[in-house]
């Protein structure tokens, strides 16, 4: 088939390429020309694990092409997929002028049929609204469906959760589009196990916001039972662990830390609860979720600070940026907001992060950068975790104590082995694990 996707971030780019890949005819769209400058010399501008070798693969097939007007996205295309930013308004509200203007262009340009397709998160209802702005703006030979088709990928396993999905969901308000929809993903439902999940469009976005709240919710969630484990002396590990072997529960989403980050959960919740209450239904449920979350921050600096009795003049090394692995993205990560609040409460940070120190710098400018964790850690009165990647756990320890001034790990996502951090000499502080020096659980010694 032949598909434009306007919009080449996270997850306009991904969709692009692995539509490509199953054999349709794709073109990628966006105004920024500098992104698009990167993209056609092979380059994927942020980072995700075999992004970049997919798309010179599909360029190198012929199966892809990139430019920077959108007017191109809605010539003679079956389907056209909006994937453009969704930021948060100044209300908390999301921002749809992005939607707006790219639906406006698209319409003008439209030649013969296409199914307008709305991939990017937005709130229940704005279906409706590119409807509306489509037949207002549509040229006169413009033949189209709106359609709703949310993402559910996470960065850094965007290719596997893109090609091999749980379920697919669209919403559309004719057979037509939604058969359109199904000839897309064809290849992906016959050879995996995803679900496909025809709907009415006003559903198929509640879905998609209902999906990421009640996510954000488990870990808020789970947060709680942590800082309760922390006082009952209980483990959280193993709680979530025993919880998630029930079926009606499962494992997903249960891991305490300091907090959810990034650039959908943060400002879906929000969101999704404003959207509600434009509807008049109160769902404070979500202003706990979110308050839980912000606290996580303080709760997690305060640690620190009662491990070294004051942050003043403390050498502190911040291990993680990112606001989870396998991604450079920092947008809404605790780990920079963690690393500043550090710093400007007097102790003297330097972090490191295998992929996210670049885009980090400009938002930390009191914070040294290191080449490596022990590097960031030399003369260090605590290492702060705040992303586990997992090499953090391969770090010898002995040669960590051994650059450290002091033997201090405050491990904000349970990245290390308490009793490995023990016996190294650490005082070992974790997130919802009974730990004080000396007294690992289950440690008769
Ligand atoms: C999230 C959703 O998981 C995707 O399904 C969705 O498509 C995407 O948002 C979106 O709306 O575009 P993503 O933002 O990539 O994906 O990140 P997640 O892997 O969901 O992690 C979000 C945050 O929750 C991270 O900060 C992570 O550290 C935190 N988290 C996750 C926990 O603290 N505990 C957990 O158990 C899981």
């Amino acid at each position: 088939m032949r598909i434009s996707v306007v919009g080449t971030g996270h997850v306009g780019l991904t969709t692009a390429v692995c539509l490509a890949s199953i054999g349709h005819e794709v073109l990628g769209v966006d105004e920024d020309a500098g992104k698009i400058g990167l993209i056609s010399e092979g380059k994927v501008p942020f980072h995700e694990p075999g992004l970049q070798e997919m798309l010179r693969q599909e360029f190198a097939l012929g199966r892809m092409r990139v430019s920077t007007d959108v007017s191109d996205a809605a010539r003679q295309r079956d389907v056209i997929f909006i994937c453009v930013g969704t930021p948060t308004g100044q209300g908390g509200e999301t921002d749809l002028t992005q939607v707006e203007r790219v639906t406006r262009t698209i319409a003008n340009a439209l030649d013969g049929y296409s199914v307008i397709t709305e991939k990017s998160t937005v709130p229940v209802g704005t279906g409706q609204a590119i409807q509306r702005t489509m037949r207002e703006a549509a040229s006169p030979n413009a033949e189209f469906d709106v359609a709703s088709n949310p993402e559910f990928l996470q960065e850094g396993r965007a290719i596997a959760d893109t090609l091999q999905p749980s379920r697919i969901v669209v919403g559309t308000s004719s057979e037509r589009a939604e058969q359109s929809l199904r000839e897309v993903y064809r290849p992906i439902v016959e050879q995996g196990n995803a679900t496909f999940v025809a709907t009415d469009i006003a559903t198929a976005e509640m879905i998609k916001h209902a999906s990421n709240a009640l996510l954000a919710t488990r870990i808020s969630f789970m947060n709680q039972v942590a800082e309760l484990c922390e006082r009952a002396n209980a483990d959280v590990e193993v709680v979530a662990h025993a919880m998630g072997l029930d079926p009606r529960i499962g494992p997903h989403f249960l891991k305490a830390g300091i907090g959810y980050g990034g650039a959908c959960f943060p400002k879906d919740v929000q969101a999704f609860r404003i959207t509600a209450e434009q509807h008049g239904v109160d769902m404070s449920l979500l202003s706990e979720v979110e308050k839980v979350n912000t606290g996580r921050k303080q709760r997690f600096v305060d640690k620190v600070r009662a491990a070294l009795g004051s942050l003043e003049d403390k050498r502190i090394a911040v291990w993680g940026l990112s606001f989870k692995p396998d991604t450079d993205d920092i947008r809404g990560s605790p780990a920079v907001e963690i690393a500043r609040r550090l710093s400007t409460s007097g102790a003297f940070v330097t972090a490191y992060d295998p992929v996210a120190m670049d885009t980090a710098r400009a938002l930390l400018p009191n914070v040294d950068m290191a080449a490596d964790p022990l590097e960031a850690a030399k003369d260090a009165n605590c290492v702060a975790i705040c992303t586990e990647w997992p090499e953090f756990a391969e770090v010898d320890l002995n040669a960590l104590r051994e650059v450290m001034a002091r033997p201090v790990i405050v491990d904000g996502r349970n990245a290390l082995d308490p009793r490995a951090a023990y016996n190294a000499g650490f005082l070992y502080i974790s997130t919802g694990r009974p730990m004080v020096m000396g007294v690992v659980p289950g440690d008769d010694a």
